[in-house]
């Protein structure tokens, strides 16, 4: 941890008073670490505990003159390494969710460009609140890290999960940022996520159930290994991942382009659900019922295949992977994808049952050399299980993994 510099943010919670020792950790461990209390957290320790043991000012203040002029707050939130918010508060959590800047802590998060790393600590009943899982799993679809919180009984009396994580858990949390290797650094990925819009008039498109939330989560797993990612999406409802170039489509033919013009990339994950079809030029007009009942006469061309098209293009790819969404015959249509496309590999899904907006996902990884089935896991899992394979094939392309072959 040595040369390494922590924004320890302290917010309110009777859980502050561990912050003071996860500081004395960070501090023996090497790390330099300054400190913002809100005003939450002042109401548990005092800046001045805090100051004496970081060794540091201990900012508290949005509007200080005095410490904008000597570390402003945009200039506080670039020169950590790493934030790390603990105790994060069910209250600061729903304000960085929703991106406030109201104090100086939310400020800061909101400004920075740096990895965050929350620990949560509420009361178990805030933590299981919907609104409090909704705004965590927000902030981790941005790529905001997380350590805890744990099972216990509360200051409160209840008994669940909600205790902040314990400063030895943090600190090693925060070691694994630092320690995990980034086998993908210097490598660059272009992910395609969500659906297509294809405009038939003003206010009618051809589109599909896609969330996006797959293939932002591989662009995330990707970054989290050190690759340097394009992620080009469709129109989704979920926020551009933190430090990841998100370039923003809506047609397949605005996606195919959006992707040649991040080409060369060393790794390409098209995980978008293209529109198969598109009335190319849209009309001016809204279109208008005719009376007679008869529905309107639509003339649809084929999109560009983009997967078939950066595969088999003059600056393809060392790994392109495709998926296949499939509501029948998933082992067919993936094997015959996998030829057709011309792609490396194929993640087959089964989307017949609810996968398009879920937060899970089943999928069979699906090679030349046979097919793996993975168990049901989460969407940022799967992501990640993915990212480590791409991983270790860059670095060794000539081996592949332990596959059932299926494929003969
Ligand atoms: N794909 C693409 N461009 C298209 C259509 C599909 O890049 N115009 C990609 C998808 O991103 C996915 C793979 O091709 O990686 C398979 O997509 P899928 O929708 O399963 O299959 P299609 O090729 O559209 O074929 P079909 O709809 O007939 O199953």
């Amino acid at each position: 941890m040595k040369n390494k510099r922590i924004l320890l943010i302290i917010s309110g919670g009777i859980a502050a008073y561990k912050s003071l020792e996860l500081i004395r950790l960070l501090k023996k461990s090497g790390a330099s670490v300054g400190c913002i209390l809100t005003k939450g957290g002042e109401q548990f320790i005092t800046p001045l505990s805090v100051a004496s043991l970081s060794g540091q000012q201990c900012y508290t203040d949005l509007f200080s003159l005095k410490d904008e002029t000597e570390m402003g707050h945009i200039q506080l939130s670039r020169d950590a390494d790493l934030l790390v918010v603990a105790p994060a508060s069910a209250d600061l959590l729903a304000r960085m969710a929703q991106g406030r800047s109201d104090d100086l802590a939310a400020t800061t998060i909101l400004a920075t460009d740096k990895p965050v790393l929350v620990a949560p600590a509420m009361n178990v009943r805030m933590w299981n609140h919907a609104a409090t899982q909704d705004n965590m799993i927000r902030l981790e679809q941005r790529g905001i890290l997380r350590v805890g919180p744990d099972d216990g009984e509360m200051a409160c009396g209840e008994y669940g999960p909600g205790r902040m994580a314990e400063p030895e858990d943090i600190l090693a949390a925060i070691e694994k940022h630092f320690a995990q290797n980034k086998p993908l650094a210097g490598k660059s990925a272009l992910v395609t996520s969500g659906p297509t819009h294809e405009p038939i008039d003003p206010v009618r498109f051809i589109g599909n159930r896609s969330s996006g939330k797959q293939g932002h989560a591989i662009a995330i797993a990707l970054a989290d290994l050190g690759a340097d990612v394009t992620l080009v999406t469709g129109p989704v409802a979920l926020p551009d991942p933190l430090g990841i170039k998100t370039v923003h489509i809506e047609t397949a033919a605005e996606m195919l382009a959006a992707c040649n013009a991040s080409l060369p990339a060393d790794i390409a994950v098209c995980a978008a659900a293209v529109a198969d079809w598109t009335p190319g030029k849209p009309l001016d007009q809204k279109i208008k019922k005719r009376g007679d009942k008869s529905p309107p006469d639509l003339k649809l061309i084929e999109n560009p295949d983009i997967l078939a098209t950066l595969s088999k293009g003059p600056n393809r790819p060392s790994l392109v992977i495709g998926f296949a969404a499939e509501t029948e015959n998933l082992m067919d249509a993936a094997k015959s994808k996998l030829k057709s496309k011309g792609c490396d590999w194929i993640v087959a899904n089964d989307v017949s049952e609810g996968v398009f907006g879920a937060d899970e996902n089943t999928v069979t990884l699906v090679t030349s050399a046979g097919a793996e089935e993975w168990e049901k896991a989460g969407k940022q899992d799967i992501a990640h299980k993915l990212a480590q394979r791409i991983a270790a094939h860059i670095s060794q392309p000539q081996h592949t993994p332990r596959l059932k072959s299926v494929l003969s």
